[in-house]
């Protein structure tokens, strides 16, 4: 990996207002190139308080939150009030706050079940991104697991052929707690302009090493099978999931 592509902040609220940032201003970028500006937001912890940021950042200025449309990268099969839901947590850090259209919020039924589910998003993303050449999207936030996982793509299922052509998948063998989920495949995900890998805390170090060290490729580390066609990876970490790379 690239040196340039890897940013390390001293605590997570500073990487927080970074990310924030840089959102910021590729969303600024795509509005004033006149067109719509596709986010898509990870699930997990990990971006909360990036969502945080950018929702006062969404309050104080104008920044062409009206061009935004907002997707996720995966869901996990249950109502999207229940609190294992990617999208209960998105709403509670950053779309309850900020004056977005819910038509230009595009959840994943998880409720549907995993098979109806992924069917039901494909249909959501083929009918919304018809007009757009690819990549599809602007940005694709990302979170990592320390197997390696991203979106929830695990280790096993991605030798899969389904995820090679297919844009959505569902997922029936997931890790627990959640075992029934629904995901986008590396060929969405990598469909993007900018790809933010977002890494905290000491327990991700080692996934953190083998991410940027770019060693372990291949299905049984998923994370690796992010590589933007046209677009940009990067990562950004903290100092605690930082302390193990050498420099
Ligand atoms: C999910 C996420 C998943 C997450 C990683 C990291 O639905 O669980 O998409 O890929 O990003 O598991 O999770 P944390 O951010 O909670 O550590």
């Amino acid at each position: 990996m690239n040196p340039a592509d890897l940013h390390v902040f001293a605590d997570e609220q500073v990487l927080d207002r970074a990310v924030s940032g840089r959102l910021e201003t590729i969303i600024r970028d795509g509005v004033a190139s006149g067109r719509d500006v596709n986010l898509v937001l990870s699930g997990g912890r990990t971006p909360a308080g990036v969502y945080r940021a950018l929702a006062e950042i969404f309050r104080r200025k104008e920044t062409g939150l009206d061009r935004v449309r907002f997707f996720f990268g995966d869901e996990r099969c249950v109502p999207p009030d229940h609190e294992a839901s990617n999208y209960r947590l998105a709403v509670s850090t950053l779309l309850n706050s900020v004056p977005v259209s819910m038509d230009r919020i595009h959840r994943i039924h998880g409720e549907l079940g995993a098979v109806e589910g992924a069917r039901d998003y494909e249909s959501t993303l083929k009918e919304l991104l018809r007009a757009r050449e690819e990549p599809w999207f602007d940005i694709v936030l990302l979170g990592v697991g320390s197997d390696g996982h991203t979106a929830s793509i695990f280790p096993v299922q991605s030798t899969r052929t389904e995820y090679l052509l297919r844009r959505v998948v569902p997922v029936t063998d997931a890790p627990p707690p959640v075992l029934e989920r629904i995901t986008l495949t590396p060929r969405a995900l990598n469909s993007a302009r900018f790809v933010f890998f977002l890494v905290k805390g000491p327990e991700k170090s080692a996934v953190l090493r083998q991410l940027v060290s770019g060693r372990d490729r291949g299905p049984h580390f998923p994370a690796s099978l992010i590589r933007p066609t046209e677009g940009r990876l990067e990562i950004f970490a903290d100092k605690s999931a930082a302390s193990g790379l050498e420099f």
